[in-house]
């Protein structure tokens, strides 16, 4: 190189470096000058308010302990109502334990996930991470009085669920210090998918979706089916579930709702049934206008049940009329206490196919 070219390469260099630096300082003001005069940033203390996650790696773990003992204790005067003494009650919610096994313990994966000898599927059979076990319950529960509850006893919490599943003895005192041991025997640590951008910290989430973008029906099937004949083979599954929440038992001494006359096959959005709803028909608007999120078939769910407004109204003169004009203004009383909000949404015409069809299946 000549010493002309030198010199020329060296200013090269430096307009670069000067370029790059220009280029890192607006794109750090980037934000402030794009969206002048909105928001401010977060300040530290609000920052740290917002950081209360717990990660699988345990950052963000308060520092504590708490044994079996005392964790039962709590357990029994705060969370037993709802989750049974045993964590064992389906009323509020699917069981807390059961369901997992000493094999498990070794092997991280939970065997009754896979030959589905278990009706429900218990947290200690799903969750993988203890520290998520502690995260989720420092965070919301009990359910009447979330993040009431120090690290201690959440650490003692953790514990006592543990001992219900025999991952700890019943003598075990846990912390931070030996949680990470824990984790190693955790039944479902081996369970779950960590191919995914959610899992690593430096990961990049599918926010498009990408590898479900097309025909993912064909391969995710989302459902469950009772064949007829087994419908009823374990008692009225309506009366074994609990009593609130989204996701009911369907009354299974009742033949499904596709089943009934008026209903062509189409199927009803029962909540607890999966019949696949079509575009068509009565059964199809109902399901549309989400009059579906509160009747059921053939279950009390927020509102009285089409069999029982059927039977109640069954030959009564002007029914019809009276409960169109109860569907467009709504009202409480005639079942119970909680109202029907007004659907002033609908059609004259859809109100009329919707409460025929409520009354007499056509
Ligand atoms: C008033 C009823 C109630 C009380 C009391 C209660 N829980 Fe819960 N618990 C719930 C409900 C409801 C859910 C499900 C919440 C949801 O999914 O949004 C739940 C969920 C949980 C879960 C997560 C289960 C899973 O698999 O996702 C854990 C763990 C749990 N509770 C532990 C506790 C502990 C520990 C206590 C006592 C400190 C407690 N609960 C007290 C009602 C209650
Ligand atoms: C948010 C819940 C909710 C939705 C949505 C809802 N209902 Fe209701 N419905 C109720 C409740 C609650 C009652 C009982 C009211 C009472 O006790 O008087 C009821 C009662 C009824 C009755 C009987 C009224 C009586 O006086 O006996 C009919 C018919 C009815 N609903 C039809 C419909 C139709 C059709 C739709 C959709 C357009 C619908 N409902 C949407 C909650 C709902």
């Amino acid at each position: 190189m000549s010493k002309l070219d030198k010199l020329f390469a060296r200013l090269a260099l430096l307009a670069l470096a000067v370029f790059s630096s220009q280029l890192a300082y607006a794109q750090s003001s980037q934000g402030a000058t794009q969206y002048l005069g909105i928001g401010r940033n977060a300040t530290p203390a609000e920052v740290i308010a917002w950081d209360i996650d717990v990660r699988p790696d345990f950052k963000g773990l308060p520092k504590g302990s708490g044994s079996v003992e005392q964790g039962q204790a709590i357990w029994e005067s705060k969370c037993a109502s709802c989750h049974g003494v045993f964590g064992e009650s389906n009323e509020i919610f699917t069981p807390i334990a059961g369901g997992t096994t000493v094999d498990d313990i070794k092997t991280g994966k939970v065997a009754s996930l896979a030959d589905r000898k278990q009706p429900q599927r218990t947290t200690l059979m799903k969750v993988p991470t203890v520290s998520t076990l502690w995260d989720y319950i420092y965070r919301a529960m009990p359910w009447n009085a979330p993040r009431s509850l120090t690290p201690d006893e959440t650490y003692a919490l953790v514990a006592f669920i543990l001992s219900l599943g025999e991952i700890v003895p019943d003598d075990f005192v846990l912390s931070n210090a030996n949680i990470a041991e824990v984790q190693k025997k955790m039944p479902n640590r081996n369970g779950m998918t960590r191919n995914h951008g959610f899992w690593s910290v430096n990961g990049k989430p599918d926010v498009n979706g990408s590898s479900c973008m097309s025909n993912c029906i064909k391969f995710v099937q989302i459902g469950s089916t009772l064949l007829d004949f087994a419908r009823n083979a374990h008692g009225n599954i309506a009366e074994q579930n609990r009593l609130y929440g989204p996701y009911r038992g369907a009354d299974t001494t009742k033949p499904p709702m596709d089943k009934l006359p008026g209903s062509a096959g189409e199927g009803l959005a029962h909540a607890a049934d999966t019949h696949a709803a079509s575009t068509k028909g009565p059964a199809a608007l109902f399901k549309n206008e989400n009059c579906s999120a509160c009747h059921a078939s053939n279950a009390k769910l927020v509102g009285p049940s089409i069999a029982d407004i059927a039977a109640k109204y069954k030959d009564q003169n002007g029914a019809q009329e009276k409960l169109m004009a109860k569907v467009k203004n709504g009202g409480s009383g005639v079942w119970g206490a909680i109202p029907m909000p007004p659907q002033p949404q609908l059609s004259n015409e859809d109100r009329a196919i919707l409460v025929r069809w409520v009354l007499t299946g056509q």
